[in-house]
């Protein structure tokens, strides 16, 4: 009956479900939530586990010590877990040309000081993952900033943190969350694809991996389920941020399967495996934004909605790779057969480039995709 347990492994920021719907246009549209009975609630309504920036839970010294005790309380009392931390590097005004990478050093080191002190706070609470998501590194002017330099920084700052992880003994690892632009008008690692290739430059480069969000690759019309498969192959997938998006436009952080539902059915059928030896075994971390319109109750519709709509996609997409008649199509579309190496061992090249090719028969031949993609859509629309 699609009703979230703990075992799902869902997962939700508590900057979701606190969005006051403050926005570029005007100011909060609802009151703020107090954290701790967030979790509270989102553990009624199954979530096994809760995320936050530093600045979320904590925001100021005066009540860190009394809000963390009833925070832990509230993780005692309803098992749930805190399987991320973020840190905020984006709000306040002190980071509006960047942390990591900003041109000023003093915010540099300010903002690695910032995120050493949140990596110990995620420690004591058990998290496993720590997220960057660098919404303000970036720039809006072509002069304004030496980007070579700015992925030195980049580089710099998480080698300090994975060796301090190290050198503490904690066991977390990181995931670098790509994002093309908004807040800044180009933001730095735009994409999965950037962030990994940032990584392999790293002096740890198996503590980092990335923590990619649906609208984010499709604000750049990238194909999310495509783009998170390739993490898989890099063993990269450490994250993943669900919600949903209408194309490219601005970030939409709408609730999971709102939005490009399609892509939503195909980014479930990835994360399951896809048919492949590659499966995603993490929480399922939604990361999206009630919207303003909604009062309160809506903001927790929005929440039970997302679980939902995971778990009735789950269903369609195992009901889609359970259907013998798929079966028979993924078998004529000959897509069991990409497994099988082009090149045979002990083959030589000369043994290709000798063999002769029918051309013309493998330029007419049926590749019998539609009516693969037909079943997928008849399975998706419930008819099947
Ligand atoms: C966005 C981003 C942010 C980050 C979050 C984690 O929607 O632009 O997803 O919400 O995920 O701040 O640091
Ligand atoms: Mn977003
Ligand atoms: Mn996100
Ligand atoms: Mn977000």
């Amino acid at each position: 009956d699609y009703t979230p347990q703990p075992s799902d492994k869902f997962s939700f920021g508590l900057w979701t479900v606190g969005w006051e719907g403050v926005d570029v246009f005007g100011p909060a549209s609802r009151p703020a939530l107090d954290p701790v009975e967030s979790t509270y609630k989102l553990a009624e309504l199954g979530a096994a586990a809760v995320t936050f920036h530093d600045d979320d839970l904590l925001p100021e010294e005066a009540t860190r010590e009394k809000t963390l005790a009833r925070f832990t309380q509230a993780l005692d009392e309803t098992g749930i877990k805190v399987e991320m931390v973020t840190t905020n590097l984006f709000s306040h005004p002190v980071f509006k040309e960047g942390g990591l990478t900003a041109n000023d050093r003093q915010v540099r080191r300010y903002a690695v000081a910032k995120v050493l002190r949140n990596i110990d706070l995620a420690a004591s609470l058990g998290a496993e993952t720590f997220v960057l998501w660098g919404g303000r590194e970036g720039a809006e002017h072509g002069a304004s900033k030496n980007v070579p330099a700015a992925l030195d920084r980049m580089k710099e700052s998480l080698d300090l943190f994975c060796q301090y992880v190290v050198d503490q003994g904690y066991t977390m690892r990181f995931a670098l969350e790509p994002k093309p632009n908004e807040p800044r008008g180009d933001i730095l690692l735009p994409t999965i694809g950037h962030a990994i290739a940032l990584i392999s430059e790293l002096e740890h480069p198996h503590l980092v991996g990335v923590n990619p969000e649906v609208g984010h690759e499709e604000m750049a019309g990238l194909n999310f389920a495509q783009g998170i498969a390739q993490a898989l192959w890099h063993d990269k997938l450490f994250h993943v941020d669900l919600n949903g998006q209408h194309g490219p436009r601005f970030d939409q952080d709408l609730r999971f399967g709102a939005g490009n539902l399609r892509g939503a059915f195909w980014t479930v059928d990835t994360l399951l495996g896809a048919g492949s030896d590659k499966a995603y075994d993490g929480y399922l971390h939604f990361d999206y934004k009630p919207p303003r319109a909604e009062a309160v109750d809506g903001v927790w519709e929005s929440a039970r909605a997302c679980m939902r709509n995971y778990l009735i996609l789950r269903d369609k997409v195992q009901a889609f790779r359970a259907d013998p008649e798929v079966a028979q199509a993924l078998e004529a579309a000959q897509v069991g057969d990409i497994v099988e190496p082009t090149l045979t061992a002990g083959e030589s090249l000369e043994d290709l480039r000798s063999a002769s090719y029918d051309v013309v028969a493998l330029g007419e031949r049926s590749v019998a995709m539609e009516a693969l993609d037909q079943l997928a859509m008849e399975h998706l629309l419930g008819v099947r």
